[in-house]
């Protein structure tokens, strides 16, 4: 075989391998954490261990291993805390053996969101505090994300404070891959004067060594999260309980515009709701104009939030399309079923909102009116500031058995 041929034949053969380990390694097959301690495995989603690597770059932290002592009203409480680029992007409570319908409980609370968007450090740092009704299990919890959280910061998941990552070990290696090409190639150069096909194939090992750094050199994701990607649960699918449970009124916002896409959603949404003969005798205002929304704000005495909002909608009644006679009032019905399905999908879109009163108080209808130049047959019920939320609490426990009557009204219940 002639020198020139064996030359192109070994530099394809190594090119080959050479791409063939970029791909690798840019799928993680070989990056994937392993368990420090191998007797510690356990099959889980066709991964094993505490720390995992799914594709997308996102790590998950399975407690199970690590919080064998830790227990709440039912045992065990196992959690998947998914993250990327070293802070909390979600804590999933997994199945355990609690009776579902109570752990429920705990699941819809908003509890195991507290420690979204937060480093190891921050969320070793928060004080969180337990659900009344299920201390227990919510104290297991809060004491699993610790246990998780001492874990990721001693095995420290990610560096955060550069915008590149270098990857020095696959850039390394294939380099020295091609530093073995090139010299193959030399080898077998034996001509005195150079000739086309050594120019060709010192170009291509270049335009490999190009390729390599860049490949090595990874742009790092700066958003803590996707936020255009709502998180969801483990099925994911927030389920309608789940959003119910875990809407509460928000009152203070992230200086970030709330995308058009969602403000079309919560239109939907709200007029996705029952009307009485289905009459949709309804009108949404949608405002951004900051100077609006500061009008509102500074108006209504208890809307001082609308001033700081990127966004809000103002919820009316549209009395010409409204029932005639005896349902005439059934549009404030109508109205708040549409602002209810708002705040919910508010909460689903990862958004906060709350519901500000307008109607039935007259100065404030008035008011509303003039700044927005409402006809006198549209009626604001309410004006709803919405936006990422800069404030995480707690949903309220409304949960009163109490105010529940079985066939009869008991009286002295
Ligand atoms: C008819 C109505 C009027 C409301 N008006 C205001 C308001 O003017 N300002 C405000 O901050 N919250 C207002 N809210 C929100 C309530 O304060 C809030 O829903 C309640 O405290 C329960 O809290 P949650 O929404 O977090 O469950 C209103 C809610 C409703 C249903």
């Amino acid at each position: 075989m002639k020198a020139s041929k064996a030359q192109s034949i070994i530099s394809l053969i190594t090119c080959f391998f050479l791409i063939l380990a970029v791909t690798i390694c840019k799928e993680n097959k070989f990056r994937n954490i392993l368990p420090d301690n191998e007797n510690e495995t356990e099959k889980q989603s066709g991964n094993t261990g505490i720390l995992r690597q799914a594709d997308d770059g996102i790590q998950i932290v399975s407690t199970r291993q690590i919080t064998k002592d830790v227990n709440g009203y039912g045992g065990n409480v196992p959690l998947e805390i998914y993250m990327k680029d070293n802070r909390i992007i979600k804590v999933v409570a997994l199945e355990n053996s609690e009776t579902p319908s109570y752990f429920a409980k705990v699941r819809n609370s908003g509890l195991l969101r507290q420690w979204d968007n937060l480093s190891p450090e921050e969320a070793l740092n928060k004080e969180v505090d337990g659900i009344s009704g299920a201390t227990e299990s919510s104290a297991a919890i809060i004491q699993s994300v610790q246990k998780a959280m001492e874990y990721a910061k001693e095995h420290s998941l990610e560096e955060t404070n550069s915008s590149f990552s270098f990857d020095w070990l696959l850039f390394l290696g294939l380099l020295a891959g091609i530093a073995v090409c090139t010299l193959i190639i030399t080898y077998f150069s034996k001509q005195p004067k150079p000739q086309t096909m050594r120019y060709v194939l010192n170009f291509f090992n270049l335009a490999l060594v190009i390729v390599v750094t860049a490949l090595s050199i990874q742009p790092k994701n700066n958003q803590v999260i996707n936020k255009e990607e709502p998180i969801m649960t483990q099925d994911n699918k927030p389920s309608v309980l789940e959003s119910i449970h875990a809407r509460t009124s928000i009152r203070s916002y992230l200086p970030k515009e709330v995308e058009e896409e969602k403000v079309e959603q919560l239109l939907r949404a709200a007029m996705a709701a029952p009307t009485a003969t289905n009459k949709q005798p309804w009108a949404f205002i949608v405002i951004k104009e900051k100077e609006i929304l500061s009008e509102l704000g500074t108006t209504l005495p208890y809307a001082k939030m609308a001033k700081e909002a990127p966004l809000a909608i103002v919820v009316c009644g549209d009395l010409s399309k409204a029932i005639s006679g005896a349902g005439s009032d059934y549009w404030v019905q109508d109205a708040s079923a549409a602002t209810e399905n708002l705040l919910l999908a508010a909460q689903g879109l990862e958004l906060g909102a709350v519901w500000t009163g307008v109607y039935p108080i007259k100065e404030r209808v008035k008011e509303v009116q003039k700044i927005l130049h409402l006809p006198e047959h549209i009626i604001p019920l309410n004006v709803v500031p919405i936006g990422y939320p800069a404030e995480n609490p707690l949903p309220k426990d409304k949960w009163k058995p109490e105010n529940v009557h079985y066939e009869r009204w008991t009286e002295g219940k």
